[in-house]
């Protein structure tokens, strides 16, 4: 077999492939109010049929031609991902790309028990697990299906004692959980788990997003300073989504995901897969390229795949928290679709 040239394309604004984020499923077990509200996905909301999702083999050719083009992180999202069937055997699969020098999970955490030493032993490197309060009544309301904290913690453990990387992702919304804040970073801190605040964010359509729901990191730094003492860390690499500090005492790292205060699309370099297999450049992009369309019907060798990959990153101009305040109103695609 003949190996495939590599290509490393940049976008019109400069900026490379470096990290693929792939849905493989629109489902999940949780309604976080701010990502799949109730009210509006169990109510009416067609989600993907089985045959509509990309198939793994399928997602293995493509993850090769991101890779070719120069992709070095891969993160496994949903939805909620330990949802979709043959998940352990895909990622065993995953060692034939050893240029992934990352390879993570997203997930609610609720499955991690049965599920963490299944993928440390296929190759996972970490997860990233989605919890937004501690306390019972706080949590069960976000999640919209009334779960409690403790199901997650366990998760949480078991993914530690599994050997897998951990971070932790609390979505503040003002009035909601930011009485949390304080709490989750003590427990975190106690724990030695890295916790990343994210402002909340107007990804999707019916999150009932509102500027006065966001709590800016700068408000959230100040509430730490209180309890805390704290460095800036500089960043490590181009394309860092979290502002990083580290606590004085132990050295253990937080963070701050600021896309609504501080954008930093200027050193985006993440392509985006929905579980049908379509490409989105953005998080807020309304349409996604058919790409399992593509391959399926007109993409016979992987040269050909890869030269369309590169053509369409090439082609790349989205900013889309840049320039928030002047894109006006416009269906966006849903964030349980093409993941976090
Ligand atoms: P690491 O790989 O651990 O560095 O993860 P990360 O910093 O990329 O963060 P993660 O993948 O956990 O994403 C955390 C959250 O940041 C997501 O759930 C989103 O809310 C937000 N986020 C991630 N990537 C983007 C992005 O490209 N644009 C915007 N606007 N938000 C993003
Ligand atoms: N704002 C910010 N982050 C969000 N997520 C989902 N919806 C939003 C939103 N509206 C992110 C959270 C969660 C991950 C799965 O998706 O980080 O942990
Ligand atoms: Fe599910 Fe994650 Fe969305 Fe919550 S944020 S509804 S856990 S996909
Ligand atoms: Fe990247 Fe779009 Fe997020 Fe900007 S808004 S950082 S371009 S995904």
């Amino acid at each position: 077999m003949t190996s495939t040239p590599s290509r490393q394309p940049l976008d019109t604004l400069g900026r490379p492939v470096r990290d693929l984020r792939v849905s493989l499923t629109d489902r999940c077990n949780l309604r976080c109010t701010y990502c799949m509200p109730a009210e509006v996905f169990d109510h009416g909301h067609t989600f993907l049929r089985k045959d509509q999702l990309m198939r793994l083999s399928e997602l293995d050719r493509i993850i090769g031609a991101f890779v070719r083009c120069g992709v070095r992180k891969l993160r496994i999202t949903g939805g909620e991902p330990l949802l979709r069937a043959g998940l352990v055997k895909f990622l065993h699969g995953l060692r034939r790309f050893p240029e992934l020098e990352d390879l993570a999970m997203t997930t609610n955490g609720l499955l991690l028990p049965g599920f963490a030493s299944q993928l440390a032993a296929a190759g996972l490197h970490r997860v990233t697990v989605s919890l937004d309060a501690l306390d019972p009544e706080v949590f069960g309301l976000m999640n919209g299906r009334g779960q409690h904290p403790e199901r997650v913690l366990a998760g949480i453990e078991a993914a530690r004692a599994a050997g897998l990387g951990i971070k932790i992702n609390m979505v503040v919304q003002r009035g909601v959980n930011d009485g949390q804040i304080l709490p989750m970073a003590k427990y975190c801190k106690s724990k030695g788990l890295v916790l990343r605040f994210i402002e909340f964010m107007d990804v999707g359509n019916f999150n009932h997003w509102d500027p006065s729901r966001v709590i800016s990191g700068q408000e959230i730094l100040a509430i730490l300073t209180r309890e805390f003492d704290f460095d800036p860390v500089p960043p490590t690499c181009r394309g860092e989504v979290a502002q990083r500090f580290r606590y004085r005492d132990t050295g253990l790292e937080f963070g701050l995901i600021t896309s609504i205060s501080a954008p930093f699309c200027r050193d985006c370099t993440r392509a985006r897969l929905s579980a049908d297999g379509r490409l989105f450049h953005c998080l807020f992009a309304s349409e996604g390229y058919d790409l399992v369309g593509a391959l399926r019907t007109k993409l016979p060798d992987e040269e050909s795949l890869d030269r369309l990959v590169a053509d369409l990153w090439s082609r790349r101009a989205d900013r889309y928290s840049e320039i928030r305040s002047q894109a006006g109103s416009f269906p966006k695609v849903e964030m349980s679709f093409i993941g976090g």
